[in-house]
């Protein structure tokens, strides 16, 4: 595939998958969870597992992707039996999936930009939210989004990819501190990093059992793991490219905007006393709670216009990513032009997330089964199949580019062997049990 793409620079690779980690996992799953869960005590937990789950298990796909080139499906067959090719596909249906809902979230962004530039929430907003977040005009708002992201892919990974993430990601890092510092000037500043940062050791302990897995499912979904992503990113790296420090600055980065996040979430929560719970964190909080705020402090239009298009920048970041992971495997197997791919694939998407954009239950379902199931699924049997299958020469690939792996090498390998696996299992079963049991 002699004509394929590859990243400009290293940097543009390392951007991009820090644009797909970096979305609504870290801007309002990650401050949320950690609030209801003991504070500073869930960090803890949450940065072991990124750390010894979710590092490593990043690793294994940059593995994959790099020493074919080639996308997810056709990466599996190279390497190994070619029953093995199911498991990139798994991945693909798992973005795929993923993606069909995660336009219709991206369409009620654009709505909250719109809505905090007119004020139009500021009198109810959760009123705003029913209205903007089901029928026909979340379905408008998911073609809008979806079209935005299908622009991007198609005009390929330097032209489009490459180039919008080299601006996307220095925006949210920029408006993000901006932010921050904005709201610490709000009377409920001090009570919001005290509950953000401060570790409650009693709900941490009561809660392990549900707080361990959840936080391995949460550093695969934060990372983009499980879904074929950083396979197919990393499929247009060169040989001499570092991929230990790309994923590790990959993950601070990503870690970074988390906290970011939080330092900006809880303030503006605690301003409005806003009450914080396990339950309140379901698709529309960061929504209803984050508009409450901005209707009731100075400035709030304004506020509201950036924060939300902080959430834009980032959902885009993420969506494109997605959408890559489809449109290379259909390249690298038939004669078609990328925007015609992309703009087909773009239609099943539309298709496959009308119920989501009708109805939020749709939505909350859908992202169940991809979260509690195909994620983990899919996440498995790709370490299973680096670790176990491809073994040592998959350390000699990682190798490549580092100029030498010293003990990093094997700890690596046997963490995915029997860390990782461990970890993914342990979520799985949960996953299954909240289910079907
Ligand atoms: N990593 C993204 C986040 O933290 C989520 C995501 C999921 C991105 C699926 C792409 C695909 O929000
Ligand atoms: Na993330």
């Amino acid at each position: 595939m002699s004509d394929r793409e590859t990243w400009t620079t290293r940097l543009g690779f390392i951007l991009a998958a820090v644009g797909s980690a970096v979305g609504l996992g870290n801007l309002w799953q990650f401050p949320f969870k950690t609030g209801a869960n003991g504070g500073a005590a869930f960090v803890v937990f949450y940065l072991i597992a990124v750390l010894f789950i979710g590092f490593p298990a990043m690793l294994a796909e940059f593995v994959l992707g790099r020493r074919t080139n080639v996308n997810a499906v056709d990466a599996f067959g190279e390497l190994g039996h070619h029953g093995w090719r199911l498991v990139g596909g798994i991945g693909i249906l798992t973005g795929f999936w993923i993606l069909s809902y995660y336009n219709v979230v991206g369409g009620w962004v654009l709505r909250y930009i719109l809505g905090s530039a007119t004020g139009a929430y500021f009198g109810d907003p959760g009123g705003y939210f029913g209205a903007v977040s089901a029928g026909p005009e979340a379905v408008l708002a998911q073609a809008v989004f979806l079209a935005l992201v299908v622009g991007i892919v198609a005009l390929g990974i330097e032209d489009g990819i490459e180039k919008a993430t080299t601006v996307m990601v220095p925006s949210i890092v920029v408006l993000m501190i901006a932010l921050a510092a904005w709201v610490a000037t709000l009377p409920g500043a001090g009570a919001g990093y005290a509950f953000f940062l401060s570790p409650d050791l009693g709900t941490m302990v009561d809660n392990a059992g549900s707080i361990i897995p959840f936080a391995v499912g949460q550093a695969f979904f934060t990372l983009s793991l499980g879904m074929a992503i950083m396979i197919t990113y990393s499929s247009y790296v060169g040989e001499d490219d570092n991929l230990v420090f790309d994923g590790g600055i990959i993950v601070v980065m990503n870690t970074l905007v988390g906290v970011l996040a939080g330092l900006v979430v809880f303030p503006i929560l605690l301003t409005i006393d806003y009450q914080i719970t396990t339950t309140t964190g379901g698709p529309g909080a960061l929504f209803v709670a984050t508009a409450s705020g901005f209707s009731s402090v100075p400035f709030g239009r304004l506020f509201g216009v950036v924060f939300f298009g902080v959430v834009l920048i980032a959902a885009l970041s993420s969506a494109i990513s997605l959408l890559e992971v489809s449109v290379a495997w259909a390249n690298d197997n038939f004669g078609v032009s990328r925007p015609v791919l992309a703009t087909g694939i773009g239609v099943g998407l539309f298709v496959l997330g009308l119920p989501s954009a009708w109805d939020t239950a749709w939505l909350t379902w859908f992202d169940n089964f991809a979260y509690q199931l195909f994620l983990p699924l899919s996440a498995l049997l790709v370490v299973v199949f680096v670790g176990w299958v491809l073994g040592e020469d998959a350390v000699a690939e990682l190798r490549q580019g580092t100029g030498g792996l010293g003990w990093f090498g094997p700890v690596w390998l046997w963490a995915l062997r029997l860390v990782v696996v461990a970890g993914i299992l342990a979520t799985l079963g949960l996953g299954v049990e909240t289910m079907f049991l």
